[in-house]
C-alpha cells in the first residue's frame, strides 16, 4: 500500500516537473553561458567539479547536472524557496536569459568525479543499503527509486547524487530537515531527510560521493 501512493506521487511529480519546466523554457546557449559563468568559477570551479571543503560549506559539483534542473535551483535561490547567502548574491546577478544560458553551459559538462567522503567500512555498508534499498523500518525510500537506478539522475526532476560531494549532500539533507531547503515538489525530500538520524545522513553521503559516474 505505502508503494503504491508512492508510485501515484511520482506520477503526479513528474507531471508538476514537466509543467515547471515548460513555464520557463527558455532556450538557453552554452557559449553565452560560458562568459555569463565568469564569476561562477571561484566556487564551482572551471570544469564544474565544484569542491568538497572539509568542515566548511561545500561547493556541488554542477557539471552533468540537467538543464532544467540547474535553470530551477537559480529561480529558486532568487524566490527564497532555497536559502544560501552565498548563492543568493550570484543569482541575483543574473537576469532569465543568464539563468538558461549558464544552465546550458553546466550541463552539457561531463559529470567530475567527487572526492569520497567517510571512509569507515559500516557506515558504507548502510549507506550502501539506504541509497539502493531503502530502510521499510524507517519508511525511508531508497534513494535510487527516485534518483535512478544508478543515483545519476532521472529526466530534468531528479537530480544525478551519486559523484556529489560528501559535504554538499550532508547539508542539503539538513537544510532539508530545517526547512531552508523546501522547494522540491510534494516536499518528498523534507519527508525523507526527516526520518533519517544524522549517522544515516553521514552514511548515505558517504556511500554516494564514493560513486563515479561514467560520463559518455
Ligand atoms: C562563493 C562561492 C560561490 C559562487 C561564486 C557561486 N556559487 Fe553556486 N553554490 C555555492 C554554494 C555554497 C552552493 C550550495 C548552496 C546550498 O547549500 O544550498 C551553491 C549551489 C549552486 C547551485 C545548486 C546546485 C545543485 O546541485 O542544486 C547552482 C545551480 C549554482 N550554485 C550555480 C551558480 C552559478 C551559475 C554561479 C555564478 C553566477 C555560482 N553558483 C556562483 C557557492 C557559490
Ligand atoms: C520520492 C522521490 C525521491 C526520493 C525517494 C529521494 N529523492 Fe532526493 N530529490 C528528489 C527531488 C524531486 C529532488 C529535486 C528537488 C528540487 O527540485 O529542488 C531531490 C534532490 C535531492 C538532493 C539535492 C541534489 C542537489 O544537487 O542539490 C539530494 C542531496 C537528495 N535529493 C538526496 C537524496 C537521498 C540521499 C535519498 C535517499 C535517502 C533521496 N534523495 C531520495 C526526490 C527524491
Amino acid at each position: 500500500m505505502t508503494s503504491k501512493r508512492i508510485t501515484g506521487g511520482l506520477g503526479l511529480l513528474l507531471g508538476l516537473g514537466l509543467a515547471a519546466s515548460q513555464a520557463m523554457a527558455l532556450e538557453g546557449d552554452a557559449e553565452r553561458g560560458q562568459a555569463a559563468a565568469g564569476t561562477c568559477v571561484a566556487c564551482h570551479q572551471a570544469d564544474g567539479s565544484g569542491m568538497n571543503v572539509p568542515g566548511g560549506e561545500s561547493w556541488p559539483r554542477l557539471a552533468g547536472l540537467g538543464a532544467d534542473y540547474i535553470a530551477k535551483q537559480l529561480h529558486d535561490f532568487k524566490a527564497g524557496r532555497r536559502q544560501n547567502a552565498s548563492m543568493l548574491a550570484f543569482a541575483n546577478m543574473l537576469d532569465d536569459q543568464q539563468i538558461a544560458d549558464v544552465a546550458a553551459y553546466y550541463s552539457q559538462m561531463p559529470v567530475t568525479e567527487a572526492q569520497g567522503g567517510d571512509v569507515d567500512e559500516a557506515l558504507l555498508v548502510r549507506g550502501e543499503q539506504l541509497a539502493l534499498r531503502g530502510d521499510w523500518d524507517e519508511y525511508i525510500v531508497s534513494c535510487k527509486s527516485c534518483h535512478g537506478p544508478r543515483n545519476e539522475g532521472a529526466g530534468s526532476t531528479f537530480p544525478g547524487i551519486a559523484s556529489q560531494h560528501a559535504g554538499y549532500i550532508e547539508s542539503q539533507l539538513h537544510a532539508w530537515q530545517a526547512d531552508e531547503r523546501s522547494n522540491d515538489p510534494q516536499n518528498l525530500m523534507g519527508a525523507i531527510a526527516k526520518r533519517m538520524s544524522d549517522e544515516d545522513i553521514r552514511a548515505v553521503s558517504a556511500w554516494l560521493s564514493s560513486q563515479s559516474v561514467a560520463s559518455e
